[in-house]
């Protein structure tokens, strides 16, 4: 049977990016598709997440937009009460219309730790959000990633083995400090921006630290440096670097020893492409073309960018400066395209643009597509779980102990 793919396509962001196209973000969606249509190009996915199973049945990636729709909705009467949507502000408007919560990392974590009469938790963001609302809820509630792809190229690049290595290399180098016993401060604490896996949670946890997000990311710090003399922050290089600066403390890589020895906050190098894209040229661009412009980005981005912006902060705190400004105000936002495009759509009366001219969605949040939703869902409706996410028992234990630090860290 010969299939029209354009017909197929549920309506997804343009992207003009290489990276973030459909064909190598949904690797099984397109090459159902494409054997389908009689094409042989396949293209696989370039991100090492997209190695996970990605076991989207062909019944799912042959059904067209409003198709799923009526499957999701269906599934979701059916379920009730006992399913709950999580949707990250990065999601794409076609996921996020299910979210019975949508927030930034700290909110949606919060509602995973406060939602017991669930059974389900459907997560409708990255893999690391899931593995925390797996930690955070309770023993009788299921946590479902839609699609195990969707995982997130920063937090890939700390890994246990790295930070157990670092974690000993400065242990040597701070020997002759105090340990840390009878009320003098550690060494070091340990600090896990959330965006990392649940061992690195469990890691801060069993060493005196705890996990932080975008918006408490300050708090978070304060905390730490009042119970140890420096941090090591990982794996957000970015976020490292603009809250020490933030709270003017000095900071520095692992690369240099002098540098390092004077650190207050040793930042790991991990970055986020997405936000790598924006630079203080696009800020002066948009400051030229838009006399009046207000700029808001968020703190994963270089701090060149950071200090060239009128505001910055989470994706939470990015809508809320726009929502509670005045119409007719004009906002050059440097954050993911599709929450950009959704705070341009829901207010009309201000001009809303996003900094970077190319659009680039990020390409791990956007592998929760429709047809992976409708797919869990459908299975949940016959009692069935796929793509769970489930963190063994030793390693949530000691991660639960971070998050709940920095659930008590509020930003
Ligand atoms: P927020 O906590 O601001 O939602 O950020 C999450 C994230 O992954 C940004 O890249």
């Amino acid at each position: 049977m010969a299939i029209d793919i354009l017909k197929l396509a549920t309506p997804a962001v343009v992207a003009e990016c290489d990276e973030s196209s459909e064909q190598r973000t949904l690797p099984s969606l397109v090459e159902w598709r494409a054997r389908e249509a009689g094409v042989a190009t396949v293209h696989r996915a370039l991100h090492a997440g997209a190695e996970r199973a990605d076991a989207l049945p062909r019944e799912y990636a042959l059904l067209d937009g409003d198709a799923l729709d009526s499957r999701i909705a269906a599934a979701r009467a059916k379920l009730g009460a006992r399913l709950v949507i999580l949707g990250h502000h990065y999601q794409r408007d076609e996921i996020i219309k299910y979210a019975d919560a949508r927030g930034d990392s700290f909110k949606l974590a919060q509602f995973a730790a406060a939602r017991p009469e669930a059974d389900y938790i459907v997560f409708c963001g990255v893999h690391f959000m899931a593995e925390s609302a797996d930690i955070l809820s309770g023993p009788h509630q299921q946590v479902v990633l839609p699609n195990p792809a969707a995982g997130c190229s920063m937090a890939d690049m700390a890994n246990i083995a790295e930070v157990e290595e670092c974690w000993a290399a400065l242990d040597e180098l701070f020997a002759d400090e105090t340990t840390g016993a009878a009320g003098e401060p550690q060494p070091v604490i340990p600090v896990t921006y959330m965006n990392s896996a649940a061992d690195l949670k469990a890691f801060c946890g069993r060493h005196g630290g705890l996990v932080c997000t975008s918006s408490n990311a300050e708090q978070v710090l304060t905390w730490a440096l009042a119970r140890g003399r420096r941090v090591l922050f990982f794996p957000d290089e970015h976020l490292g670097r603009n809250t020490a600066l933030k709270l003017g403390k000095d900071f520095g890589g692992i690369e240099d020893d002098t540098v390092l020895q004077q650190a207050k906050v040793i930042v790991w190098k991990g970055w986020c492409s997405t936000h790598l894209r924006f630079t203080a040229e696009q800020i002066a661009e948009a400051r030229a073309a838009y006399p009046g412009v207000r700029v808001v980005v968020h703190p994963e981005c270089r701090h060149e960018v950071v200090a060239a912006a009128d505001a910055n902060g989470s994706t939470e705190y990015i809508i809320k400066v726009i929502e509670e400004s005045a119409p007719g105000t004009i906002w050059a936002v440097g954050t993911e395209i599709n929450l950009v495009k959704r705070l341009a759509r829901e207010h009309p009366d201000k001009t809303i643009f996003c900094l970077d001219p190319v659009v680039c969605p990020c390409a791990t949040m956007y592998r929760i597509h429709p047809a992976y939703l409708a797919w869990v869902l459908d299975e949940l409706a016959e009692g069935r779980v796929v793509n769970q996410v489930r963190v063994d028992d030793e390693t949530a234990q000691w991660a639960k102990i971070a998050l709940e630090r920095m659930l008590a860290n509020k930003g």
